[in-house]
């Protein structure tokens, strides 16, 4: 009976203990926390700044796999760390050698049973061992007696997921919403001298529901960690607007300002100030009395206007900037303002009162070995290869980055669609589970207020975004009013549903689709807040989009799915990338991805969809993304004439330099002109090339098939069936494998996901086909081959051609055919002709998840060489042409381009025709049957080999 009671008591109290933890608990979102607040400095300054001390660096850590081991007295004093860790900060535990990284898509990576995050998983799940780690970390703060004469605020600009924070072992508060700024007022527990800061991160709490993002499941202090010096009296917050009248000839430009009194005394004669470009504001005259007095502990708001004449609107092609500076005492922040007016009038989406094109792109705050964290070069290297690829709109997937990122996109020019850190994927798309749980409410609006607070003064933003795949019902429509309520000039977006959204979303649609979509949708604008899924060797059809795009005035624009390759870096001295994200005398193994640290769940290498790789190395497939995405496009016309359309709003053409050039390549001759930058920009020189195109004005001459076949062959030359099995140069053998009919090829991630190679199936043997050998002499061989379908119903053909192996040692390239960079059917427009000289290893495209790759199209002529002989291929039409140190089987067995077994032989691949890469999606959609070879069709081609 007794023994029962205890039982009982001691399980009551552990199901009581569960319900009280913060961090399991939906209506706790923080304690002692200070309101959120616009970036009172701007980020590039904040090394200057006198208010700011930086506590980045190293601190000490420990890590424990579950809250039960944690130390959980290590905030006190007298605690011994003598045999701690030391950390990064900022930076993710994972990635410096504790823990398990996990990647997964829409599962949630700990067992869901909302708001527990510590429920039982499966056995085989990363979190079941692993159930919620704790990283504990301690850093020691020096202050001064001047400083305690101040308001003493700890800010932490983003932590991974929930945290509790203890100065001299006294606890000051907790936060989540992981990707937001926490701050806390500090003054009254530091002392003169050493303060012990301690802060205990959990790696999931509640708030961990509402971030089920595709992405790297990382934890800890992953963004700054300051202590802000401030005045008694400071300002706590200022927003700015700078709205234009009707016929943009006045910006009516409005600040207000929050102004606090942390002191214990009442403050008196406040007198704060506005200055528009050097300019003294008026304010209005509402709050004079409290500027008299502020009481202890109030906070009081003044406004301030402002009317700029004749404004220079602000939009992503002309980032006109005013700067303005916020002044209280000896405190003064600078920032900059822009006028712009961003809208949806009937059907067409509006900036400026233009009918702008988005193109746009979706961006994770990844880094291939500082994780989450992402340093300031990085965020100027991927806005400046955004702005050279002619992208004017970023989506800040799937929550808001740091701030210097807004301040560059205010800067360089970049429209942006702020998001918030809000995704419930893991109860499926646009679901009521999280959208309609009261219980939840506070914690969504929670994650826009934040981020509308935060990223206010931006003029870069133009939509907020209430999140990705989350819920519908009534927690989203609080949080879509508290976007609006906050802000009237940005518009709402959610994908979820359009009652929530100024515009309707339509992700991943086929061009005819979109087309289609756009049609349908007749009340406002349409947007594809992702598109064009960028995953491995992809992205064709783009301009097929953007011919829909431009055709339309309802559609506002599409974002590619996404900019970086999220692969975290394996160095080949360690299991561990290094910290500071500098690789030292390290060779690159290989980019990991989901599964590769063991991790369950796991979705694999769906987080490599970027047009750049981790390292931000441009895939081929950025080049096209760039040319289709450029702001002038050329059209030859009938008569000769070349017409420019300009499908920028806010920029002459005649604000580039046009030039043109023309070039004759045996006996071809092309024309190519090109729009380039008169003066230098932020994020490209003078003379960068902005538009190009090329158009040929004399066409190739082939050469015909016109040799008589002969029926006796050299000796060195043997001929088996369809097979041309040996072929002695010099006394050299020159076939590893022989010349035959080859109608197979690897797939890659989009034909993977479509079932190509089970469709296809029937095409690993060729099949119908002949092949003619005509020697012309012992190094000249003319191949003709013909196919002709004896069946019916077959399937696409994986590419018409021929394959052939030659020794290893033959990998110095030259051709004439579209280049230099890889391209396909379907991705070949960037890709201009031209004669290209290149090795093999650049002839190849490495991707991260080993699939087909390394066609170039169009190709007139091709040698490759050993230094001392040669392999011309000559084609009687063009030519596509794929080369590599490394056989199709290798390919396809290979998880990581280091598995892939080389340099036994080349792989020549010599066809008429490639099955299309595909342009749409990664899960089932098919290459666009233009870009298709029906396998029902009759074929035939020729090509010349010579040594
Ligand atoms: C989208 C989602 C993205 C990503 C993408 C697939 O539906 O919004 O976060 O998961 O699919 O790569
Ligand atoms: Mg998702």
């Amino acid at each position: 009976m007794k023994r029962i009671l205890i039982l009982l008591i001691s399980s009551l109290s552990i199901t009581a203990q569960a319900q009280t933890h913060d961090w399991e608990n939906p209506a706790v979102l923080g304690i002692n926390k200070l309101p959120y607040h616009a970036t009172l400095q701007l980020p590039s300054k904040w090394k200057e700044c006198k208010e700011i001390v930086s506590l980045d660096g190293q601190w000490l850590f420990h890590w424990s796999r579950n809250p039960e081991e944690r130390p959980a007295d290590f905030y006190r004093e007298d605690y011994d760390m003598s045999q701690w860790d030391r950390i990064t900060v900022p930076g993710n535990w994972q990635l410096q050698g504790f823990g398990t990284p996990i990647y997964t898509n829409m599962t949630y990576p700990f067992q869901r049973n909302r708001p527990s995050v510590t429920s039982e998983p499966p056995k085989d799940w990363t979190a079941y061992e692993k159930r919620n780690p704790v990283g504990s970390y301690v850093t020691f703060i020096d202050v001064t007696k001047e400083m305690l004469t101040k308001n003493l605020i700890l800010h932490f600009g983003g932590v991974h997921s929930a945290f509790y924070v203890w100065i001299n072992g006294q606890k000051v508060g907790y936060s989540q919403n992981s990707m937001s700024p926490a701050e806390f007022d500090v003054t009254k527990y530091l002392r003169q001298g050493k303060n012990k800061l301690a802060v205990e991160v959990y790696r999931w709490c509640d708030g961990s529901y509402l971030e089920d993002q595709d992405m790297w499941r990382l934890s800890g202090i992953f963004r700054e960690v300051q202590l802000w010096v401030r005045p008694l009296v400071h300002i706590a917050d200022y927003h700015v607007t700078a709205v234009p009248n009707a016929d943009y000839s006045q910006a009516l430009v409005t600040a207000d300002i929050a102004i606090c009194n942390t002191g214990k005394k009442t403050a008196r004669n406040i007198c704060p100030r506005f200055r528009v470009d050097g300019k003294i504001c008026g304010i209005i005259p509402n709050k004079e009395n409290h500027l008299k007095k502020l009481a202890s502990g109030d906070t009081v708001h003044v406004s301030f206007t402002y009317t700029i004449n004749k404004p220079l609107l602000w939009s992503a092609e002309k980032p006109n900037l005013y700067s303005f500076r916020v002044e209280l005492g000896d405190e003064h922040f600078d920032n900059h303002l822009g006028v712009k007016r961003v809208e949806c009038v009937g059907e067409v989406f509006k900036i400026n009162g233009q009918n702008v094109k988005l193109r746009g792109v979706n961006r994770h705050d990844h880094h291939p070995v500082t994780g989450r964290y992402v340093d300031d070069a990085t965020y100027e290297q991927d806005l400046r290869l955004m702005k050279q690829a002619n992208i004017n709109f970023l989506r800040t997937s799937h929550y808001p980055d740091r701030e210097y990122l807004y301040e560059l996109c205010d800067r360089w020019g970049i429209y942006v669609m702020d998001e918030a850190n809000q995704e419930t994927h893991g109860y499926g798309y646009a679901n009521h589970e999280m959208g309609e749980d009261r219980e939840w409410e506070t914690a969504h609006v929670d994650r826009a207020e934040s981020l509308v607070k935060r990223d206010f003064n931006h003029p870069c933003v133009i939509l907020w975004s209430l999140g990705n795949e989350g819920g519908v019902g009534p927690n989203i429509q609080a949080m879509y009013d508290a976007v609006c309520r906050l802000d009237s000039t940005r518009l709402p977006f959610y994908d979820c549903h359009p009652r929530y959204s100024a515009l309707h979303d339509f992700g991943y649609p086929t061009p005819a689709v979109l087309k289609a979509e756009a049609e349908k949708e007749t009340e406002k604008p349409l947007i594809a807040r992702e598109y064009a899924h960028a995953m491995g060797n992809s992205m064709g059809n783009l301009q097929e989009y953007w011919d829909v795009i431009y055709n339309d005035s309802s559609i506002a624009g599409a974002a590619i799915w996404d900019w970086v390759d999220q692969g975290i870096l394996q160095l080949d001295n360690s299991n561990t990338a290094q910290n500071n994200g500098q690789i030292v005398n390290s060779q690159i193994v290989k980019y990991l991805y989901g599964g590769d640290f063991g991790d369950k769940p796991n979705d694999g290498p769906f987080c490599i969809n970027g047009l750049l790789a981790p390292d931000r190395t441009p895939h081929p497939h950025y080049y096209e993304v760039q040319h289709v995405y450029q702001p002038l496009q050329f059209v030859r016309e009938a008569d000769g004439n070349i017409r420019i359309i300009n499908r920028d709003s806010f920029t002459d053409p005649s604000e580039y330099d046009i030039t043109y050039d023309t070039i004759t390549i045996d006996g071809e001759t092309t024309l190519t002109i090109s729009a380039c930058l008169k003066e230098d920009k932020p994020w490209a020189k003078k003379g960068f090339t902005i538009a190009s195109e090329q158009f040929v004005l004399q066409p190739y001459t082939f050469p015909e098939v016109a040799l008589p076949r002969r029926k006796i062959l050299p000796s060195n030359i043997t001929i088996d069936g369809n097979n041309l099995t040996s072929w002695i140069v010099d006394g050299q053998e020159m076939l590893q494998a022989p010349l035959e009919p080859y109608f197979w090829k690897p797939e890659n991630d989009n034909q993977h996901a479509a079932h190509f190679a089970e469709r296809t199936a029937v095409w690993k043997e060729a099949a119908d086909v002949t092949v003619s050998y005509t020697a012309i002499d012992e190094r000249t061989i003319q191949v003709e081959v013909d196919f002709q379908p004896s069946g019916e119903n077959k399937p696409v053909m994986p590419k018409f051609g021929m394959r052939m192996r030659i020794p290893a040692d033959f990998t110095n390239i030259e051709y004439y055919g579209r280049g230099p960079w890889e391209n396909y059917p379907d991705r070949k427009r960037s890709a201009f002709l031209g004669r290209y000289q290149m090795p093999l290893s650049e002839y190849e495209t490495e991707y991260i998840h080993p699939q087909d790759n390394g066609c170039r199209t169009d190709v007139r002529w091709f040698k490759i060489g050993n230094g001392r002989n040669t392999l011309r291929i000559e084609g009687l039409q063009p030519l596509c042409i794929r080369a590599w140190d490394y056989g199709e089987e290798d390919l396809e067995t290979a998880k990581h381009p280091n598995e892939i077994q080389r340099g036994r032989f080349v792989n020549l691949n010599i066809d008429l025709n490639v099955h299309g890469v595909g342009g749409v999606d990664t899960w089932g959609q098919r290459t666009l049957p233009q870009y298709t070879i029906d396998g029902n069709k009759p074929y035939h081609y020729a090509f010349i080999l010579s040594w």
